[in-house]
């Protein structure tokens, strides 16, 4: 059986200020929570005190990104050690918005990764089609590529231990979800894509989450879903009480 994983991407929101807010409302909301890994993405300012308030809690802290090397001269870049540091547990990767606004390429999504799960920090590696190539039928085929891509270089021991989110562009942030059956027929592909190149156990035992314009009264249809394992937030994570429903699957 797969645990659950519900992350909320904050994005670029929230200060520091604004941040602890909605940790301080979440932390009762979720209180008694053991069956659903939860986790927050926070912006880089908000991750050091987040995660030291979070100490212990049943929440873990992932970022939003995170560099391929150990160290050096990556002007604006933040490293995986320094991430573990501080206590990060997840790395959002290849986020769409990464992608597309910041010329993120599957080699370097692959190199993120794999870094960051070499620090011991499990990276949440995000895929999706665009509008355009979901209305020319290929999606899947892209997905599956984009799968490949982001994996390679990994052991089946370790594909099996990843998150991934099948995010299409289309739906994040337009308040137009994929509808149930669209998120389970890309997520069942994902898992096969994983299992062609990984073998049975990892295909079984890896994680994958939907994101786009989840929301409360959308979270139960997706988690009946057999390969959803789990959705990624952005707009509904930023309100503790919508969050904490989406994490109790309410
Ligand atoms: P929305 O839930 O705001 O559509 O964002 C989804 C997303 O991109 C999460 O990473």
């Amino acid at each position: 059986m797969r645990k659950p994983i519900i992350a909320g991407n904050w994005k670029m929101h929230n200060t520091i200020a604004e941040g602890m807010k909605l940790i301080r409302g979440l932390i009762p909301l979720v209180k008694g929570v053991k069956d659903v890994d939860i986790v927050v993405c926070p912006t880089a300012t908000a991750l050091a005190v987040v995660t030291s308030t979070l100490r212990g809690k049943n929440i873990q802290v992932g970022a939003q990104n995170v560099h391929w090397e150990k160290d050096g001269a990556y002007t604006g870049e933040i490293a995986a050690p320094m991430l573990k540091e501080i206590g990060v547990k997840y790395a959002i990767v290849g986020h769409s918005e990464r992608r597309q606004y910041f010329g993120e390429t599957d080699e370097g999504v692959n190199k993120r990764a794999r870094a960051a799960f070499a620090a011991g920090i499990t990276p949440i590696i995000c895929v999706g089609e665009s509008l355009a190539t979901r209305e020319k039928g290929t999606y899947l085929r892209f997905v599956a590529r984009q799968v490949r891509l982001a994996t390679n270089g990994f052991q089946p021991e370790e594909a099996a231990k990843l998150v991934l989110a099948y995010e299409p562009v289309w739906a994040i942030g337009t308040g137009k979800t994929a509808t149930f059956e669209q998120a389970e027929e890309v997520c069942a592909h994902i898992r096969q894509t994983i299992t062609r190149l990984f073998g049975a156990a990892a295909g079984d035992k890896i994680r994958i989450q939907y994101g786009g314009s989840v929301k409360t009264a959308t979270i139960r249809g997706l988690m009946e879903k057999p390969d959803v394992d789990g959705v990624l937030v952005g707009g509904a994570a930023l309100k503790a009480v919508d969050f904490s429903q989406i994490v109790k699957f309410q």
